[in-house]
């Protein structure tokens, strides 16, 4: 049996895990909900790349992978992925057998950007015949690991309008427990999970001019996807 895991802020990662769960014929499972590695043969794990690193959620769960063999996918906004890749094998026990970085639309940017099935062939056939992936390091930039999330929440701001019902949804839904009722703590990390969410359209994500003039700059830097096979 295999299983697929997935955090996903913007619903990029949750798209690639639910077509990647349903060609191997099982349910993709939300890591924020509870998604727990149990005794599946292969694990995948697909998460977003934040600032060129993994999540702080993603790095707890893979620590806790129980699977023998593990796919790992990340997607990115088409910029950057650090190493995220090498740092993610580092730490799980899991004997990595494929892994790829997929560019997708920019959660910041809230842009439609296409995913091809397609893409997944050479992961499902890895799966179907594992052996150890050939992985090598790849660049990340010196700054990357300073203070990612202070970074992220200086450059989007997020506001609450008048909309906003108080139904809580935001508040189970958030990765970092950061949110209540529409107000946002200081252990926010902007991945845009409560606005791509809220039902009322409530919370307003505005980055800041610079940010924004940076990420449609350097939006298409890199639009294959790399594999590690
Ligand atoms: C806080 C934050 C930081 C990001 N940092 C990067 C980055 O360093 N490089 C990049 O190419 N994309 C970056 N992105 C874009 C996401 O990696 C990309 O949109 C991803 O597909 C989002 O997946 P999701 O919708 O599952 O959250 C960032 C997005 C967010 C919200
Ligand atoms: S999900 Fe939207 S409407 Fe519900 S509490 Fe959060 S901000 Fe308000
Ligand atoms: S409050 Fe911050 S961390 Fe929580 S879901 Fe919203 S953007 Fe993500």
């Amino acid at each position: 049996m295999n299983a697929v895991y997935y955090f996903s802020g913007s619903g990029n990662s949750r798209r690639v895990a639910e077509a990647l769960a349903q060609a191997l014929g099982v349910v993709a499972q939300d890591i924020t909900l509870g998604g727990v590695s149990g005794e599946e043969q292969v694990a995948a794990v697909v998460f977003p790349v934040y600032c060129q690193n993994i999540p702080k959620n993603v790095v707890r769960f893979l620590k806790t992978l129980r699977a023998p063999y593990a796919v790992l996918i990340a997607t990115f906004g088409r910029i950057s992925f650090g190493n995220v890749i090498c740092e993610a094998e580092a730490l799980t026990d899991a004997t990595v057998i494929a892994a790829a970085c997929v560019p997708m639309g920019h959660s910041f940017l809230q842009e439609e950007y296409g995913f091809d099935v397609s893409l997944l062939a050479p992961l499902l056939a890895r799966i179907q015949a594992p052996q150890p992936a050939t992985l090598s390091a790849s660049e990340k930039d010196a700054f990357a690991d300073i203070f990612p999330a202070l970074r992220s929440r200086i450059g989007m701001r997020i506001s609450k309008a008048a909309d906003c019902n108080r139904c809580g949804l935001c508040d189970t839904q958030c990765p970092t427990g950061a949110m209540q009722s529409g107000k946002i703590g200081a252990s926010c990390i902007r991945c845009m999970r409560c606005v791509s969410l809220c039902p009322k359209k409530a919370l307003r994500p505005r980055p800041r001019r610079i940010l924004k003039r940076y990420l449609l700059r350097n939006r298409n830097r890199i639009c294959t996807p790399i594999y590690y096979l």
